[in-house]
């Protein structure tokens, strides 16, 4: 696998984002996916694969639990760029078992709890939407949390068996914003509310100037814990 890492390494070494993403889709032919939230960074990488008939499969995992605006984001994003992006969604009788047994607000109640919620509503549909994929682009961020810091661009999945290309990975949030001001491309209204790191309504809130990217998710919960499992190692 480390040969394969090199040679891909190799491959975009000096590339610009965009000129990396198609060497990789023609390397790896309809086996390279983007998962999107809809947020800023995925934005950005939505754009740069759309506006130039990039060879990925975007999808986007709907949790049933997403906000009203991330809703409309997907639909105007859908219509820019005449595309339909794939929704991926949970199984019915896992959430149908898990709303009625421990109602819906279980998350609040523990880590375990919440866990088992995003292993629901965010894991399980994450798999299936990953079964086949040789490459996971990400909107993955160096500067969103300590765990993010020492990233490398390039990386082995080895609980998904693949490569994950996080193709922003160096981008500051400033210039993230930028590019989607500057391009007029559609984005999340939440962001101009304060919120940064969009996920689903009753697990996002809005962060104040000086907190951390993070700090609006799973906010009641410890700093170590705040992955839900997506990116887990
Ligand atoms: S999470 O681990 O906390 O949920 P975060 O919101 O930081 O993730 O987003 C990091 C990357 O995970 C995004 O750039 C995107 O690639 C992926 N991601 C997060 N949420 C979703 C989602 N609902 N659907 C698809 N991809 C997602
Ligand atoms: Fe459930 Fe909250 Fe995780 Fe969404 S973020 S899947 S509502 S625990």
């Amino acid at each position: 696998m480390n040969e394969t890492l090199a040679s891909l390494n190799a491959a975009i070494e000096g590339k610009s984002e965009t000129e990396s993403l198609a060497i990789l889709a023609e390397l790896f032919p309809g086996e390279v996916v983007f998962s999107t939230s809809l947020g800023y960074e995925d934005q950005v990488i939505s754009d740069l694969i759309l506006k130039n008939g990039i060879n990925i499969g975007i999808f986007t995992l709907d949790t049933g639990r997403l906000f009203a605006e991330t809703y409309m984001t997907l639909q105007k994003t859908n219509n820019r760029y005449d595309t339909k992006i794939k929704v991926y969604y949970p199984q019915t009788d896992a959430v149908e078992n898990l709303v009625s047994t421990k109602g819906p607000l279980s998350f609040y109640e523990s880590i375990e709890n919440r866990k088992e919620c995003c292993f629901i509503r965010k894991v399980e549909p994450l798999n299936r939407a990953l079964a086949g994929a040789k490459i996971w682009v990400t909107g993955i961020r160096a500067e969103q949390s300590g765990n993010r810091h020492d990233m490398p661009r390039l990386e082995w999945d080895e609980a998904h068996q693949l490569f994950k290309f996080h193709p922003i990975l160096h981008w500051s949030f400033e210039e993230v914003k930028q590019y989607v001001k500057s391009n007029g491309i559609p984005y999340n209204p939440l962001h101009d509310k304060g919120f940064v790191s969009i996920g689903c309504a009753p697990c996002t809130r809005a962060i104040q100037e000086g907190e951390d990217f993070r700090a609006g998710r799973w906010w009641w919960e410890d700093e170590s814990k705040k992955e839900c499992g997506l990116h887990a190692k």
